[in-house]
């Protein structure tokens, strides 16, 4: 979702703000704009559409010069996308930027409408911006205290980044909820909303709290909170890379990422595993612990709560602990039947998706204990969790998630070896067994990843495609959920996944030869009963896919093309089967010249409900 960078030093403000904002575009968005403090004076310049847009359109109006200044990408949430309310916004002489949402910006704005204030936009960051300028005209030349007081007005979710008129070397910040990062190097300070738009200046940073106010100058950082009270802060460092936020030669960063899933399942297994048995105590989680809990619910968002569903079947199965699986916008809102004695897993990538935030605060208000499975370090989910597992996938720019999603089951995967074992369901020796074979999970996905060609034909194949089904049983099912998401996310070809043996309850009836099926049967158990489903559809006219274990020779009756996976153990297929499916969802986005890392309409971190 929305972007914020902002800059102070000797630096060129501009370069630094739109070097910033690329690194950001991940996110999402549909404007973008910069405020530059010029020889005193707020230059802004501002566009809908992407910073090639407003790059564009400072060539012609002139690009601001300066040292100082904020930037930002927006993702539309009150107020179309337009020029008109693409931030910054100004009010008298405060203008800012603004990730989140102000909830209670009606009455706010109907407050300084009583005062005579004009707006220009549709946006409720411009009503911060005008009670900034309110407040800061009662007290002029004390801009801190203008900030708490209209922190103290404001209800939401925000980060905001603001400069005053009045103070052309200084750049003020605060957050509640979204995050913000305060970046600090020689003589310079930055924020951002997340470390990778600064890596290539600094790698230290602060992470700043709710209700925290940073005021950067080029030589110093000062952090205070609601009381004007200054706080000393841990000053932490980055440990990834410039090159982890690069494509590195990738036409994109999603087949970048695709292609890291193998380094990244080792990073997240590895440390976790000793003497060939899950080791999960450096996250707080034992085996007697984990024993405990009567019942787990997973709740999570988006691709998350698709490895949530892959969960479900390897704990239920293992462990045979009985696990829910939730949207977690649906789980908030549902007073759901959750409580002590319960486990209540959240997944996140980002750590900071709204809803799924909701939901574990919610969860734990409910007397559950909750575990989180987050990528994104010092998140809030992450820090609010009683347990927390990282996924060490480094960050994931393409919107459309995958290696995070690759660690996301191979944690699930680990924890249902552990629980399965602490309960008794497994014998050690089938514990280890497992372990193993998971260890052995990153090679396999590398062979994969040499044999592309024949996802790249089954994607031409799927281009003129209106709309296609997925289909499996069993984990397949659970997998095809993410098959499915991928390909719509970043095709824009509809596609829903469905239960194989579902189908011929309502489904059928949308087949036709225009119709694709993409068929997932790798759970040998499954298998006979999956290809009857599949002959059914083949019978309709579709055209069937079909991901299976290598060897199988498909009739004519049952698919037009068969994706040999290598003969592996069942329970871990998804793992395998997950990357044809990410890769054709790839390649058919690139046959259709689609934005395939930045999809439109989409937000990599959704920091709203
Ligand atoms: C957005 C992203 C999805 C992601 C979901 C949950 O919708 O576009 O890729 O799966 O949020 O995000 P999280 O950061 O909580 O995993």
């Amino acid at each position: 979702m929305c972007g914020i960078v902002g800059y102070v030093g000797n630096r060129d403000c501009t370069e630094v703000l739109m070097e910033g904002l690329s690194r950001l575009e991940y996110r999402g968005y549909d404007s973008a704009g910069i405020a530059v403090f010029e020889d005193q004076a707020i230059r802004v310049a501002k566009s809908k559409g992407r910073l090639a847009d407003l790059q564009e359109k400072m060539k012609t109006e002139g690009v601001p010069k300066g040292h100082a200044g904020i930037g930002h990408t927006r993702w539309a949430t009150h107020g179309e996308p337009s020029d008109r309310n693409s931030h910054p916004h100004g009010g008298g002489s405060v203008t800012i930027v603004h990730n989140g949402i102000i909830e209670n910006y009606k009455r706010l704005k109907e407050f300084l409408l009583s005062k005579g204030i004009r707006f220009e936009s549709d946006t409720d960051t411009e009503v911060v911006a005008q009670l900034l300028d309110y407040y800061y005209q009662k007290t002029p030349g004390n801009p801190v205290d203008a900030i708490i007081r209209t922190m103290q007005q404001l209800e939401g979710s925000y980060a905001l980044g603001i400069i005053f008129a009045d103070f052309p070397d200084m750049v003020f910040a605060l957050r509640k909820e979204s995050p913000l990062i305060v970046g600090v190097g020689e003589n310079e300070s930055f924020i951002a909303s997340d470390v990778t738009a600064i890596l290539r200046y600094t790698r230290k940073y602060f992470l700043l709290e709710p209700d925290e106010i940073a005021v950067l100058s080029r030589r110093e950082t000062k952090i205070y909170d609601l009381h004007y009270r200054r706080i000393e802060k841990e000053l932490k460092t980055a440990d990834w890379d410039v090159s982890a936020a690069e494509k590195c030669g990738y036409e994109h960063f999603m087949l970048k990422e695709i292609h890291e899933q193998p380094t990244a399942v080792r990073t997240t297994i590895t440390p976790r595993i000793t003497e060939g048995m899950p080791d999960l105590t450096e996250c707080g989680i034992t085996p007697e612990r984990l024993a405990a809990f009567r019942r787990i619910h997973v709740v999570a968002c988006g691709t998350a709560m698709h490895a949530g569903m892959v969960g479900k079947y390897i704990i239920e199965k293992l462990a045979h602990v009985p696990v829910n699986v939730d949207i977690a916008s649906e789980f908030r809102y549902r007073e759901p039947l959750v409580g002590k004695g319960d486990l209540v897993i959240i997944i996140s990538q980002s750590g900071e998706t709204a809803d799924s935030l909701a939901a574990m605060r919610l969860a734990k208000e409910l007397g559950a204990e909750t575990l989180a499975i987050v990528n994104a370090k010092g998140s809030s989910i992450a820090r609010e969790a009683d347990m927390l597992i990282y996924t060490h996938a480094g960050p994931e720019i393409a919107v459309a998630s995958t290696k995070a999603y690759m660690v996301q089951i191979a944690v699930m995967y680990l924890l249902a070896f552990e629980l399965a074992f602490a309960k008794g369901t497994i014998t050690e020796e089938e514990c280890r067994r497992l372990t193993a074979l998971l260890q052995e999970v990153p090679e396999q996905i590398a062979s994969l990843l040499e044999h592309k060609e024949m996802t790249q034909m089954i994607a031409s194949e799927l281009i003129t495609a209106d709309s296609l089904l997925y289909i499996g049983r069993g984990l397949d099912y659970a997998l095809s959920m993410e098959g499915s998401l991928k390909l719509k996310e970043i095709s824009y070809i509809h596609s829903e996944s469905y239960a194989a043996g579902e189908l011929k309850h309502g489904t059928i009836s949308l087949i036709t030869e225009n119709m694709p099926v993409i068929a997932v049967a790798t759970q040998r158990h499954l298998f006979d009963k999956t290809i009857s489903n599949i002959k059914e559809v083949k019978a309709r006219g579709a055209k069937v896919i079909l991901v299976c274990h290598e060897g199988y020779t498909p009739e004519k009756d049952v698919a037009d093309f068969c994706f040999p996976l290598p003969d592996f153990e069942d329970l871990l297929m998804p793992m395998l089967a997950v990357v044809p499916l990410q890769l054709i969802a790839y390649y058919t986005a690139v046959h259709k010249g689609t934005d395939v890392d930045k999809p439109r309409n989409l937000a990599k971190s959704v920091t709203v409900e």
